[in-house]
């Protein structure tokens, strides 16, 4: 079959949850990584602050363990939070192995440990303020060296493969358009892993690189697939605040505030202190709120984030990546506040898995940010994410390294391929897609944001459904673009997130909903799931691919 790559193990995404698969994957046989752009575009590239771990020294498990369990809000699961902590050392120490370099203490050989907002100890390893960057350089050193991984760059996902075998239906690969040659690709192995990362995207404020449009989840949803949690998405307090739209939002990392940077208001109040006993260390979501608060309630632009007491050596140590991005605006934060505002950061909602990373489908693993495992609740507890991805990469491995004959090869003959052929055609009314794109981000941006109400929530759902039923109709008549897969899957994970929120009717830790401003632990301490009917589920995918 033209344009057919088979391999033991399909891996979708190359940041930490797919590369560190990918390397122990490889243990047991061939693994594909397919990536959309090209193999460092992710978050993990972007990453600032650290990894959230026990390393010793004055901390515990337990504090970590209760430190994550205050700040997701009453919906973090007990063992899921357990077993992340606990698992976390050894995969550190396997980072180092496989030769990420992480700031060390002075002098000596010690971990040079951060803090961030809502942890009691100090517990974030980083490498200065690039961690992320460290850590993918050293993951894909490593995957290069290694010949049983194979990388396809600019390969965009666009659907799951199944196929029918005795034992029911298993996914078994992904149909994929290469974005340069405009080709279409099957790749198909034994289990599929979703490491596709978030969904930032869809709002017009983010953190997040473009890649993060939240194909991974809505893949699985189409495909039936449980998915989680979607209304609690995470508003970074402090992205650098520019006058100009840019299309990515700088971070101010959380660290800045660990090592004694003061949030005030732009007549110089230092505010934090009014709305949390730990002012600007509070967990996020309160930090995002209350300068939310402040801004509309003063009509300001921003909020500033002051450093300007901190020796000037000391910052541009310890936070050099920020200190080079701001001087290059013109803004020395030696000497000047930085002004900030929040922006959406990350999607603590996503496939639903278990402790092992699997999903509701036989065949699909998700890990990383585009799974939902049951570590963040309600709200992450900053710096967990890189973490929760390499331990559930890990166990995902080990499950599937325990049980090997489950998730053999199939024949190509066994694959389901019974979806209508798409015409690639990058011409149509790209003006139009244009502005459907800018039409939901800021329709995100402005009714499904920090504060929210059931009024906003209801007319963010009419637009984001006028805006998908136009973009399914290009699908319809069988017509496809990379870019127009990646705008679907965004209007998709929009109308997952905002139906989700709809649901959920009570405030709870990233979801605050003006009409039902308490938590309701009575009715509301549980999960908001979504679901596609399996039938409806092939009736789409057979529209699309
Ligand atoms: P990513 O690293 O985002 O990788 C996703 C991969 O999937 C990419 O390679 C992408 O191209 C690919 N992909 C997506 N869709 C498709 C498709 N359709 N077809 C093919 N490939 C596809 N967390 C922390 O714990 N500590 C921090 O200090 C921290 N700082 C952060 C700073 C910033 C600016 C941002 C944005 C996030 C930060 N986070 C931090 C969050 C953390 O970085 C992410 O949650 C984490 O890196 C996600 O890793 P991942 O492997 O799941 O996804
Ligand atoms: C940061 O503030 O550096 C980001 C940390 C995180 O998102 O966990």
């Amino acid at each position: 079959m033209k344009n057919l790559f088979e391999s033991d193990f399909l891996v979708i995404g190359s940041g930490i949850a797919g590369l560190s698969f990918a390397l122990r994957a490889a243990e047991l046989g061939e693994v594909t990584v397919i990536t959309k752009k090209e193999q460092c575009d992710s978050s993990t590239n972007y990453a600032q602050g650290g990894i959230a771990c026990v390393m010793g020294g004055n901390d515990e498990f337990s504090l970590h363990i209760e430190d994550t369990l205050t700040c997701g809000a009453g919906l973090c699961k007990k063992d899921v939070v357990e077993t992340v902590v606990r698992e976390g050392p050894a995969l550190i120490q396997a980072l180092i192995d496989w030769g990420v370099e992480f700031t060390r203490k002075s002098g000596g050989d010690d971990l040079d440990l951060g803090r961030e907002g809502g942890h009691s100890r100090r517990r974030i390893v980083h490498a200065k303020d690039l961690t992320g960057q460290e850590v993918e350089r050293a993951l894909l050193e490593r995957v290069r060296l290694n010949d049983r991984i194979q990388i396809y760059e600019h390969q965009v996902a666009i659907d799951l493969l199944f196929a029918e075998q005795s034992q029911g239906r298993r996914c078994v690969g992904v149909r994929a358009i290469d974005s340069l040659s405009g080709d279409f690709r099957l790749y198909v192995a034994g289990m599929v892993l979703l490491a596709t990362g978030g969904v930032g995207r869809v709002y017009l404020h983010t953190t997040n690189p473009p890649i993060a449009t939240g194909d991974g989840v809505v893949m699985a949803y189409r495909a039936g697939a449980v998915i989680a949690n979607m209304e609690f998405i995470q508003f970074h307090p402090t992205s650098l605040y520019q006058k100009d739209e840019v299309s990515r939002a700088f971070l101010i990392s959380e660290a800045v505030r660990g090592e004694g940077g003061v949030l005030r208001t732009l007549d110089g109040e230092s505010f934090m202190q009014r709305y949390h006993p730990l002012a600007c260390l509070a967990p996020r979501d309160v930090v995002a709120r209350s300068i939310d608060n402040e801004m509309k309630h003063r009509g300001d632009p921003c909020v500033l984030l002051d450093l300007t007491h901190l020796q000037a050596d000391f910052i541009k140590d310890h936070f050099p990546n920020i200190h080079k991005h701001c001087l290059g605006l013109g803004l020395d934060i030696t000497k000047e506040p930085i002004p900030v505002v929040p922006a959406a950061h990350y999607s603590c909602g996503g496939v639903l898995t278990d402790l092992d990373g699997q999903s509701s489908i036989s065949g699909l693993f998700a890990t990383g940010e585009a799974s939902c495992t049951g570590l963040h609740g309600a709200n992450r507890l900053a710096s967990n994410s890189l973490l929760e991805a390499l331990v559930f990469s890990n166990r995902a491995f080990l499950k599937i390294a325990s049980q090997q004959e489950r998730f053999q090869r199939v024949a190509a003959s066994e694959i389901q391929l019974d979806f209508p052929a798409l015409v690639i055609d990058e011409s149509f009314e790209a003006v139009r897609l244009r502005h459907c794109a800018e039409e939901l981000v800021r329709t995100m941006w402005d009714y499904v944001g920090i504060v929210r109400s059931n009024e906003r929530l209801h007319l963010a759902r009419q637009r984001t459904k006028m805006l998908q039923s136009e973009i399914d109709g290009y699908f319809r008549r069988g017509l496809c673009s990379g870019s127009l897969v990646e705008l679907r899957n965004m209007v998709q994970c929009a109308d997952l997130i905002v139906r989700s929120a709809l649901r959920r009717k009570e405030s709870r830790g990233l979801h605050f909903n003006l009409d039902y401003p308490a938590a309701d632990d009575k009715h509301w301490k549980k999960d908001t799931i979504l679901t596609l009917k399996q039938s409806s589920s092939r009736n789409s995918g057979r529209g699309l691919s």
